[in-house]
């Protein structure tokens, strides 16, 4: 699947290579958020809150400033967390912090999270509403997660984690597309659930490709503990990697069988198929 080649992809690099080069040219800013912002990340959340609202009959072009948005605060998430976990490399290229020095890269994350509410704060209350939580959630996973190496992180730890440090911001992308095509609130919750199980699901699938190494792009001093390492504890490692691979079929399951919710569209479609995309289609061969 050509992800980069989808109208919502190119709407959203666009409006990113205007923001980039509309910077102020005198300070590192530029060169660090143009690193990071040009680095190939694959647009999966900006392009899920376009497609929800463009399901919920929403004109793409009045959700392209909240998809950059979302983007930038993904972004920025991205190089605090290689901060956090020693990461050097993202996105297959140095990491920021690697590249500019952790001082550099700290204030390049707190620059793109300030230029997303800028972004975020001509749209309706509940559109600023959800995206302020998923950033105080994600930031609460953060540190769920820097404690998971303790000894006692569970089944129960893990899944309150990886839905407040991951699913949040997918859920708020999914509920803020709806929300801007004035859907109501029982749509945006159905479009906010759809996001937390692709979310969940999405980020098993992340701890699969690590815990067998096959992620290719991304590489960290520091390894959390995940689903697989808790598994673990109690059997074989192949029936640990089954057992993860089975929980996040099912989450991509439940996600799917609330978009049966929607008539059949082109816009519909297209989420299915970023659905597989980033979950299905990447789990690793057993
Ligand atoms: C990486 O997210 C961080 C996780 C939540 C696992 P993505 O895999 O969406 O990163 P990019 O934006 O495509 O690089
Ligand atoms: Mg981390």
């Amino acid at each position: 699947m050509n992800i980069e080649e989808w109208e919502e992809y190119q709407l959203i690099t666009d409006a990113m290579e205007d923001m980039i080069s509309s910077m102020d040219d005198s300070s590192q800013m530029k060169a660090i958020v143009g690193h990071i912002c040009r680095s190939g990340g694959k647009m999966v959340r900006p392009i899920m809150l376009i497609l929800a609202s463009r399901i919920c009959g929403g004109d793409p072009d009045r959700s392209t400033n909240a998809a950059l948005a979302i983007e930038l605060i993904h972004s920025a998430s991205l190089i605090h967390d290689d901060i956090l976990d020693e990461g050097i490399m993202r996105r297959g290229v140095e990491s920021a912090h690697k590249k500019f020095g952790p001082a550099a890269a700290m204030l390049a994350g707190d620059y793109m999270i300030s230029k997303s509410i800028e972004l975020i704060s001509s749209y309706d209350t509940p559109v600023v509403r959800e995206f302020g939580r998923a950033g105080m959630a994600m930031a609460e996973g953060e540190t769920i997660d820097i404690k998971s190496t303790n000894g006692t992180f569970e089944d129960s730890n893990y899944f309150d984690c990886i839905n407040k440090k991951t699913a949040s911001l997918f859920a708020a992308s999914a509920a803020m597309g709806a929300y801007i095509a004035d859907a109501d609130e029982t749509t945006a919750e159905l479009f906010r659930d759809y996001g937390e199980k692709l979310g969940i699901a999405y980020q098993i699938v992340d701890d699969l490709l690590e815990y067998t190494e096959t992620s290719e792009d991304k590489r960290s001093y520091h390894e959390s503990v995940s689903i697989l390492q808790i598994y673990r504890k109690g059997m074989k490692r192949e029936e640990a990697v089954q057992k993860a691979t089975n929980v996040a079929i099912e989450y991509v399951d439940m996600a799917k069988n609330i978009l049966a919710n929607f008539e059949p569209s082109d816009a519909k479609d297209k989420l299915l198929k970023i659905t597989d995309y980033i979950t299905i289609e990447m789990i690793p061969e057993l």
